[in-house]
């Protein structure tokens, strides 16, 4: 049922082909329903009030990672975001950061699928595993990957992270998870080429552990904890290396 409250969206507008510099619009939407999300006021905007807005979405159910933008002092899915948790009449609206404004909150995410696809997301078969069959796995060596797989890409993590801001290449909270999702599979047979990968000057140990990514992501994840995972797998093989 419709309230006769409003709500303001402030949103942060940036058309790089025609604005000087990014500014600020404000928009008073009715508040539609209790449970009205912060994309669907996005969406409001965008059919009754000003059709120049962009923005990103698709499933609108938190699975596809799309609508990630930072709302009111945190990056979060506007999907997943109802107005009334904010327990505030004026919503603030920013893009992700450390990538480039294509268009309002529509930003390049180039930068980031880079390090996605540098983590090589996908089972490869190594000495161990033959290329081809059927790699068993037990119920519990399944669980290691259980959380792990719940990653939607929104890049909320990537965006929250102080070090990926200062340091182009640093791989990321996203990498780093992306990488012990696959160390942590029993069915794939490239584990040290991938405890290689994040052990470089942009991998893990350039992490200050600032936890922000694990306090930031949507899928309640922990890439924070992911990156420890992983500096315990290279020290072990360090560790094995000097006594045998
Ligand atoms: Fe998003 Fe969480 Fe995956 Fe980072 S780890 S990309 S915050 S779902
Ligand atoms: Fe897919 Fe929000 S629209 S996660």
């Amino acid at each position: 049922m419709q309230t006769k409250e409003t709500v303001f969206f402030h949103i942060f507008r940036f058309h790089p082909d025609r604005d000087k510099k990014p500014y600020f619009q404000e928009y008073e939407i009715p508040f539609l329903r209790k449970d009205l999300t912060v994309l669907e006021g996005l969406f409001y905007i965008q059919h009754r009030l000003d059709d120049s807005l962009a923005f990103r979405s698709s499933c609108r159910a938190a699975i596809c990672g799309s609508c990630a933008m930072h709302i009111n002092g945190k990056y979060r899915l506007a999907c997943n975001t109802p107005v009334l948790k904010l327990k505030t009449k004026k919503i603030t609206i920013y893009p992700l950061s450390h990538m480039p404004i294509i268009k309002d909150l529509v930003v390049d995410m180039k930068s980031f699928w880079e390090k996605y696809e540098d983590m090589k997301p996908y089972l490869m078969p190594g000495k161990s595993f033959p290329a081809e069959g059927e790699q068993l796995q037990s119920p519990e060596e399944r669980t290691k990957v259980d959380v792990l797989i719940d990653c939607v890409l929104c890049a909320c993590c990537h965006s929250s992270c102080p070090i990926t801001a200062s340091h182009e290449k640093y791989l990321g909270p996203m990498a780093f998870l992306t990488a012990d999702r696959f160390v942590s599979d029993t069915r794939d047979g490239a584990r040290e080429e991938r405890l290689a990968m994040v052990n470089d000057e942009h991998g893990v140990w350039r992490c200050h552990t600032v936890f922000n990514c694990q306090e930031v992501c949507p899928k309640d994840l922990d890439p924070s904890g992911s990156i420890a995972h992983l500096k315990m797998e290279i020290i072990k093989r360090k560790i094995q290396q000097k006594c045998f």
